[in-house]
């Protein structure tokens, strides 16, 4: 317990949304609430651009500044907080899923026009698996969006979890007159301002008070009463231990960019938001309190200057104190390792830390010697879990226009895929290679940086597979379905068995004529179950 006031002002947390909700313009609020940047706009000029596709610098600049930016630390009342971000665009989904393993908690960013849409339920996934607590920001209040209630009724539906407003809006659009803070009993009126909302909170524990009706009109203030009538007697006070067991996610409604309803978001966030918290390994619970180090990683990056293979690993310390030069066994390869300049990402300067404490994230130069889920600890052989790979997408055929620079692309693509950007499968008992991914602009990365890093070009085949699926069973099961399924049986990089199937009718079809075999969608069988 060495460390326990360490680890309890800790928060670290990602914000996620459907490309345009507003995740960008709210962590950009957040850190001006923080001090990490003095500016608007700061965030805004380093983010993803949504639609570059094909534009290669583009990428590669993105790639560098999103290093940066891909954690950003900061204080705010005393808590130290680790906001991690996610990339934006949906071909880097697969990035945002990882990233989720190294947090403790989520803010989930819904836009009132749209609603729920593609990549929130996705994401939504993700943190179910995990049991991730989550909190909704309903933003845009500004514009016409959906009504309130129905807008909770689609989220709780759509992304099957409880909600609990703590704040409920009054109007909306051109008639958006505020944020009723079910929590603090307060009203806060709406101005569109980027200046701090204190003067606009006007404190009213009982809603008959004529205060209201002055303060928004009577009509408005009945619609509201009624509201909260109905909202207390569905809801009641929030259980804060049922948001930590991801049972029930607290709703806020704001507009990031007028910067409403933002403190509020932020005030109950540090009050309510899971310190760090422990992880499971393949051998036991390790807990944030232990004395003994361990972390893993879950990102890696590769070096903004091609001329140096150097990547930055970013690793999330689950356990005791991670100190500068000091050794650590890395517990895949089996060997110590140390690191003499450990970045944190202060405030968006990077800087050598000394040392660094559960929920923290930081920055390991690596040259070649780390995978996503490698496990640093002080001398326990453990590895910890929960960071699955998932089924690809799009599947293509991996071809070698350069005999000469054969060895080169062996090793480019060994490194690309640990480092996540792909999946390799290369054919069971061949060497056929397949590279599967979440979207067609990764494979323009792959090909741009094999060319760029590694001197190898390569072309890709498109391949009409429609999942992945990792299979598991009895050893005779599992010998004649390889022997029957030859040109559909690959490997993943690990060596595991991975079944293609080329459509759901297929997968479906094999199921039922191989009872002996289950087939997952994710390489950590026990997590999910491919359905
Ligand atoms: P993302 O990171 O989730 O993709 O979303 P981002 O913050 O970039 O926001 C997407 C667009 O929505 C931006 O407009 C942003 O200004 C706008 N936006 C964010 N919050 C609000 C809000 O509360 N109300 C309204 N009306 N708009 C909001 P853009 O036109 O794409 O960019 P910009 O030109 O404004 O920078």
């Amino acid at each position: 317990m060495k460390y326990s006031k360490e680890i309890s002002r800790r928060r670290t947390f990602a914000i996620i949304s459907h490309p345009d909700a507003g995740k960008t313009t709210l962590t950009e609020k957040l850190l001006l609430f923080g001090g990490a940047i003095q500016v608007a706009g700061a965030v805004k000029s380093n983010k993803i651009k949504k639609h570059a596709t094909s534009d290669f610098m583009e990428i590669e600049r993105q790639r560098g500044i999103s290093v940066a930016t891909s954690v950003m630390s900061f204080e705010y009342n005393d808590v130290l907080i680790n906001l991690l971000d996610t990339p934006g665009h949906k071909d880097f989904a697969e990035d945002t899923y990882r990233t989720l393993t190294a947090v403790d908690s989520v803010i989930l960013v819904i836009d009132s026009v749209n609603g729920v849409e593609e990549q929130t339920r996705k994401l939504m996934e993700v943190c179910r698996m995990r049991d991730t607590p989550v909190i909704v920001f309903v933003n845009k209040l500004d514009r016409d969006g959906k009504y309130p209630f129905d807008l909770l009724d689609e989220i709780e539906k759509e992304l099957n979890i409880s909600l609990h407003p703590l704040s409920w809006p009054i109007n909306m659009g051109k008639e958006f007159k505020g944020v009723y803070n079910l929590y603090d009993k307060s009203l806060q009126l709406f101005t569109a301002s980027q200046k701090s909302t204190e003067e606009n909170t006007v404190p009213i524990p009982n809603l008959s008070d004529p205060l209201l009706d002055e303060k928004v009109g009577e009509r408005d203030a009945n619609q509201l009463r009624e509201d909260v009538e109905l909202l207390e007697g569905v809801y009641g006070p929030l259980d804060i231990a049922s948001y930590r067991d991801a049972k029930v996610a607290p709703v806020f409604f704001g507009s990031a960019v007028n910067n409403f309803g933002v403190k509020e978001l932020l005030d109950t966030f540090i009050r309510v938001a899971p310190a760090p918290l422990g992880r499971e390994t393949d051998k036991r619970f390790v807990s944030p309190e232990e004395d003994k180090f361990s972390g893993f990683i879950f990102k890696i990056h590769a070096n903004l200057d091609p001329r140096h293979r150097d990547r930055i690993a970013f690793m999330r310390i689950c356990s005791g104190k991670f100190a500068r030069n000091t050794f650590y066994k890395h517990t895949r390869l089996e060997k110590e390792v140390r690191f003499s300049n450990p970045y944190s990402f202060m405030a968006r300067e990077k800087d050598v830390i000394e040392e660094a404490f559960p929920g923290d994230v930081i920055g390991l130069f690596d040259t070649g010697s780390f995978k996503i889920g490698d496990t640093l600890t002080e001398g326990e052989q453990l590895q910890f879990t929960g960071i699955p790979t998932f089924s690809p997408e799009i599947f293509k055929e991996l071809v070698n226009k350069d005999p000469m620079k054969t060895k080169q692309l062996e090793k480019g693509i060994r490194q690309l895929t640990d480092e996540g950007v792909a999946q390799l499968f290369t054919q069971h008992g061949g060497i056929r290679k397949i590279i599967g991914c979440v979207g067609e602009l990764q494979f323009e990365v792959i090909q741009y940086r094999l060319l760029q890093e590694y001197g190898a070009s390569c072309a890709f085949v498109p391949m009409a597979f429609y999942k992945a699926c990792w299979i598991t069973g009895d050893k005779k099961a599992i010998d004649d379905f390889v022997r029957f399924k030859q040109g559909n049986v690959m490997e993943d990089k690990d060596g595991n068995l991975v079944y293609l199937a080329q459509s759901e009718w297929f997968l479906n079809t094999e199921r039922q004529n191989n009872p002996g075999i289950e087939f997952h969608f994710t390489s950590e069988f026990k997590t999910a179950m491919a359905k």
